[in-house]
């Protein structure tokens, strides 16, 4: 039910004109006895030069009351809302049990396409904590503007190019063999990686080997170039266990490499316009003008730049799906170089410049202590989720009334989903030091806490299915007239416009928290409200436990994190 759409459409329609009245204007007051909806007046107090009371006062009197609107109040500088309880509670729910899993569904993303580009690993290395928040944050974007109905194109951009793989093919040849690659796959790489760069501070030839060691694979050595799509290989099935695990799929892997030599045409195309800059060599494009300084295009030794590369790929990308939008996930640090290709793309003239946004977010790290001298500051990503799912299955031991294998399942789900919903419970810009004892405290507000309040909705809902007996029934407002019934109704009916604005701020913990309140709100409500005793089933009551359900099923979902029907 679109409440905040109703009490607008309540204004004249010159008022609306006038205050440039919409539903943002309209927000939630602190406590239920101001009401339940208001309108702050303070905007006006200035063109107008008049008080905020009175601006409220002028803004009543071109109000019209409705059977779900029924009184209004000036308080302090707002105009409170009070609502038709009974109408809003057997509307809101009705609609929520009519739409099943889908409230809040929508398609005003119909024939659009976005493009993610997240996770975007570089490859031949461990996935480690720094790729967390890119791979969280853009999965559920992406399961957020498919629940708006948009068409997305997840894309995997890994970094698959560069002297790094030079470096690795140089310690393969030095110091490799094939058994142990064979055997131990990336972590074989990975100490061959670290190696090289030991060895390296004191051997200068290395460099000097794996720059030509580099060049080799561009060329398609017959030797070496085998050889590093073997390390390409084993880094991808290595990351692969890590997206089953969170359940992430991708459209494209397309990655640097392939853009490697598909960069001619924006570069010749910058240089025909007048855009390229010669500067000690190399070649930029400069955007002082702009504040963004020079967006280095070629190196003086002729070799390009990712931020080159990036431009053959977001014009590869605009050419296949002719994005309406196209998002970059990383982190803070790299906001110069999206700003500046972004630029770049704009200064060619492409309209879809404007469309290009770069999402960051802030650091993801451990504390010091515990788990961080046990894995490291650059913690991998695979010991994180294992160690978490370990920690949880030492919890879930305890439930006697659950055998080995569901154990197993819930431990797998509730671990992930705690490392899961860490990177997404917050504000994205904000840095997150990961407290797994926080982060798996069923009582707090965490993912456990929500998944198990959906195990309990699911409890009550196969309990009470044996002692129903009548499948049609009519919901009776006596049943759910309460307060903790009228807050939970007003929570759920918050998921439809959270959902929007998540996609429009690309904020998914404007989800993570609602579905925290939501719970509050459930586990408040379900110890007022007893659902059945003996053979007598509440049936309205438990209509709520069912709404509940399903809108926390389909946020958890969104978020990326499994509903479990047991826990
Ligand atoms: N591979 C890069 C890194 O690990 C991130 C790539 C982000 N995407 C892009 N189109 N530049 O830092």
């Amino acid at each position: 039910m679109d409440i905040k759409k109703l009490i607008i459409d309540c204004f004249d329609d010159n008022a609306k004109v006038n205050f440039n009245l919409n539903k943002e204007s309209i927000s939630t007051p602190p406590n239920t006895n101001m009401g339940d909806y208001c309108l702050p007046c303070f905007a006006w107090v200035k063109s107008l030069k008049k008080s905020p009371q009175e601006v409220a006062t002028i803004l009543t009197t071109n109000f019209n009351y409705t059977k779900i609107v029924e009184r209004t109040e000036v308080v302090g500088g707002y105009l409170n809302f009070f609502l038709n309880k009974k109408i809003v509670t057997l509307n809101i729910l009705a609609e929520i049990i009519a739409s099943k899993n889908n409230f809040g569904k929508s398609n005003v993303g119909e024939n659009k396409t976005i493009c993610l580009d997240f996770s975007s690993v570089n490859l031949a290395k461990y996935m480690h904590i720094g790729h967390l928040s890119t791979t969280v944050i853009g999965n559920c974007l992406r399961n957020i503007f498919n629940f708006l109905g948009y068409k997305t194109i997840a894309i995997n951009y890994i970094g698959d190019y560069g002297t790094p793989f030079g470096k690795m093919i140089t310690a393969y040849k030095l110091w490799g063999n094939e058994k142990e690659l064979n055997e131990k796959g990336v972590d074989y790489i990975q100490d061959l990686y670290i190696k090289f760069c030991k060895e390296a501070e004191t051997d200068e030839t290395l460099n000097e080997q794996a720059r030509i060691n580099f060049a080799k694979i561009e060329k398609k050595d017959s030797e070496v170039y085998p050889l590093y799509e073997k390390f390409i290989k084993i880094s991808k099935d290595e990351i692969q266990n890590i997206y089953k695990l969170l359940n992430i799929s991708f459209d494209s892997w397309r990655g640097e490499s392939y853009y490697s030599d598909k960069m001619e045409p924006v570069v010749n195309e910058l240089n025909e316009k007048g855009l390229l800059q010669d500067s000690n060599g190399a070649k930029i494009v400069d955007l002082s003008d702009f504040n963004l300084g020079a967006c280095l295009i070629r190196k003086s030794d002729g070799s390009s730049l990712y931020a080159t590369r990036d431009l053959a790929a977001c014009e590869d990308r605009f050419k296949n799906y002719k994005f309406h939008k196209s998002l970059y996930i990383t982190d803070v640090s790299q906001k110069l170089h999206f700003a500046q290709f972004f630029k770049v793309l704009d200064l060619l003239g492409r309209d879809y410049a404007k469309n290009l946004h770069h999402i960051y977010y802030g650091r993801f790290s451990l504390p010091n202590g515990k788990i961080a001298s046990r894995m490291g500051k650059q913690a991998i990503l695979k010991d994180i989720l294992n160690y978490s799912i370990s920690k949880t299955k030492e919890i879930v031991n305890n439930n006697n009334k659950l055998t080995t294998e569901e154990k197993n399942k819930i431990a797998t789900s509730v671990g992930v989903g705690a490392v899961v919903f860490s990177a997404i419970r917050n504000e994205k810009i904000k840095d997150v030091v990961f407290d797994l004892d926080e982060a798996l405290d069923f009582n707090g507000e965490t993912s456990p806490y929500i998944q198990y309040t959906v195990a309990r909705c699911f409890s009550i809902i196969n309990k009470v299915a044996s002692i129903i007996k009548n499948s049609s029934y009519e919901l009776d407002y006596n049943e759910i007239s309460d307060e903790s019934s009228y807050e939970l109704i007003k929570t759920l009916n918050k998921f439809p416009d959270t959902v929007l604005l998540a996609s429009e701020k690309f904020e998914p913990c404007l989800i993570s928290r609602l579905l925290i309140d939501i719970s509050k709100a459930f586990n408040k409500y379900y110890s007022n409200n007893r659902v059945f005793n003996e053979n007598d089933v509440k049936r309205t009551r438990l209509a709520l436990v069912e709404a509940t359900k399903n809108v926390l099923q389909q946020g958890l979902t969104i978020l990326g994190i499994e509903a479990l029907e047991k826990m």
